[in-house]
Formats: structure tokens, sequence, C-alpha cells
């Protein structure tokens, strides 16, 4: 059994949407591979003005291959229209590229759940990678598991979201902005989902006034 030393080792040097894309599908960086169908690469134009991270594919996105293809991604694309985001200038992508779930006993239906630390870790250098390909205007964090991979275990989403964050050090490094994963707001309480809802499109609204 080889050592699992994380994403690094089949990132390739050649900076192609197409080439890290090929390369991701043979990764075996964790042990997420083994279970999943496939690795659901992100998706988007090259010169994206903004890229969007989400955690990690749910059962659709997984037997499909591309990310937010299913109800979540409904909402964000829904979402994205009421901020006055055009859909063509965004690349979506997550923090983890293989599905991770657990079987339900009875009915056998694949159950999502949550990335581990060490997933996130093993993953990065592919996000890392997309980043540096596109080099978007914004890079937008959906969700702790997100915020956590781009700005550290410490970052809390329910105290700095909907914040514009400057780049630190490098000028050539997009803003960010962490805000709630369209699944919290799908999760949420009939009576709570409405502003949940209008929360993300907030957010999302100051990412389009960054531009
Ligand atoms: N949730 C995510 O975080 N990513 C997807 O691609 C789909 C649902
Ligand atoms: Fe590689 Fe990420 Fe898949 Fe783990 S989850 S095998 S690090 S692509």
């Amino acid at each position: 059994m080889v050592a699992q030393e994380g994403a690094q080792h089949y990132v390739p040097r050649e900076r192609t949407l197409t080439a890290l894309r090929e390369a991701s599908a043979e990764c075996r960086g964790c042990d997420l591979h083994r279970d999943a169908t496939q690795t659901v690469f992100g998706e988007g134009p090259t010169r994206a003005r903004i890229v969007m991270v989400g955690e990690v594919p749910g059962d659709r996105e997984d037997r499909e291959g591309a990310p937010f293809v299913g109800p979540a991604g409904r909402l964000l694309d829904r979402a994205l229209v009421e901020a006055g985001i055009d859909r063509d200038t965004v690349y979506v992508t997550n923090a983890v590229k293989h599905f991770r779930f657990t079987r339900d006993a009875r009915s056998g239906r694949r159950i999502h759940k949550k990335p581990s630390r060490s997933q996130i870790v093993a993953c990065r250098p592919w996000l890392l990678a997309e980043l540096d390909t596109v080099r978007p205007e914004v890079v937008v964090a959906l969700g702790a598991t997100a915020a956590q991979s781009l700005f550290g275990p410490d970052f809390r989403v329910s105290s700095r979201r909907g914040e514009l964050i400057e780049p630190e050090s490098d000028a050539e490094s997009p803003l960010a902005l962490a805000t709630v994963h369209p699944s919290a707001v799908l999760r949420a309480r009939a009576g709570d989902r409405d502003s949940a809802y209008a929360g993300l499109v907030a957010d999302l609204t100051t990412v389009a006034s960054a531009l």
C-alpha cells in the first residue's frame, strides 16, 4: 500500500484546466477515491472573474461528474441570477473532489458526509492549482469547509460572512468572501429558509459589486 500524502504528487506542472482535470481523474491523494465513482473537477471558463468553492460533490455530482448539478446547484444558480451575476463568468468547484458518503443500512442510499480535516488538506493542492490557473478577481467560499480550506481552520463563517477580504500579501491574489452553503439554505427550517436565501443573495450581491 502506497502512503497517501495528499494530491500534490498528482498535480501536473502544466497550468491549463484541461491538464489539471485529466490528472485529477487519477488522483489517489486520499482514500476517498476508493468508494466514489469519479473525481468531480471544477467547471467553468478559464478566464472566469469569480471562482466559487463548495464543500464536496454530492450523490448526483458523483454520478454525473460535474459540480453543483443537483438541488444545491439549482438554488445557487437562482441566487446568482438574483445577485446579477452572469453564470458564464463563474467557475464552480469544491474543496474536496471525491464524494464522501456513508450507506444507510436499510435503504442502501448513499448519505453525504462532511469531509475530514485531513481530506480537506489532502485535496487542497487541486483547489490552489485551479485558482492559480483561473486567477479570478474574487474567490467565494460557500460554507465552512471551503472557508477552512481557503482561510485556515480558525476561520468562522458565522462571524465573517459577507465581508470582502483583501489579499494579505500578494497583490495578485483575488479578493475573497465567505457565505453560507446553498445546502444550508435547503436544510433550514421552513420559517428560516427565506431569510437564509436572502442572506446568500445579499452576500453574492456584495461579490457582484466588487467586480
Ligand atoms: N454541494 C457541494 O458542496 N458541492 C457540489 O458540487 C454539490 C453540492
Ligand atoms: Fe485526490 Fe481529492 Fe480525490 Fe482525495 S478527494 S483522492 S485528494 S482528488
